[in-house]
């Protein structure tokens, strides 16, 4: 699996070049920022932080019940609440929700917290993914009415359709990342895995224990 997945850094001059106190997992709901994220950041040592779960732990409220209930601008404002009030962590992998990026000043903060990662998965992949689980997709407010469609074919077209509209809208910032990970049909662990070499290979991060970690992968 993992030799369909590349790794690349961006940019003709690298924003960064050297070790970095965040990693900041961006890209489309879905793409795997949370379980790839959560391993990477246990691979690194670092802490761990889901964006809209901690949005949800301050507001009391799931993300779907906070688009429901208040509307996606009221949302939208907590998030960047929620992104400000970051700022100044260190040592931690933070995974982003899909559209938190939009907002050009939550992007200023992600690039000054530190390295921002692309998870770059299909369109396809995350249809597939959403049509197998659910629950995951009843979570995502933006998708969820799809779930009501029983034709899971046409679930999964309906699905890969309304992904690729709204990752074209957000390409553009999303190809800004210091890192971009193209990940077709891996798993998290080979996804972090590969994630946490890049940014040794990039000297981004420096952490005396994850050479020794990627070692021990098959225990984790
Ligand atoms: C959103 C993505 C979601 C969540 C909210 C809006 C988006 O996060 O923040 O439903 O606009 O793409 P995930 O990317 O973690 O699903």
């Amino acid at each position: 699996m993992e030799q369909m997945m590349e790794s690349s850094f961006t940019g003709e001059t690298p924003r960064l070049s050297e070790p970095v106190d965040n990693i900041i997992i961006i890209g489309a709901m879905g793409c795997g920022k949370s379980s790839v994220g959560w391993l990477a950041a246990k691979i690194l040592g670092f802490g761990f932080i889901d964006l809209d779960e901690y949005i949800e732990r301050s507001e009391k409220m799931g993300v779907t019940q906070i688009f429901n209930e208040k509307g996606e601008s009221y949302f939208r404002d907590i998030e960047k609440q929620a992104v400000e009030s970051l700022r100044g962590i260190r040592s931690h992998v933070i995974a982003t929700g899909g559209g938190a990026v939009v907002d050009d000043e939550n992007w200023q903060a992600f690039c000054d917290m530190g390295a921002t990662v692309w998870l770059n998965t299909s369109p396809q992949e995350i249809a597939r993914r959403f049509v197998s689980d659910e629950t995951e997709l009843k979570k995502r407010p933006l998708l969820a009415e799809l779930a009501g469609e029983s034709d899971k074919q046409l679930r999964q077209r309906l699905l890969t359709e309304r992904l690729s509209a709204l990752i074209g809208q957000r390409q553009a910032r999303y190809k800004q990342a210091d890192v971009i990970l193209t990940d077709t049909f891996s798993t998290p662990e080979s996804s972090a895995k590969k994630l946490v070499r890049t940014l040794i290979r990039e000297g981004l991060v420096r952490t005396p224990g994850a050479d020794a970690a990627l070692d021990r992968w098959g225990s984790l």
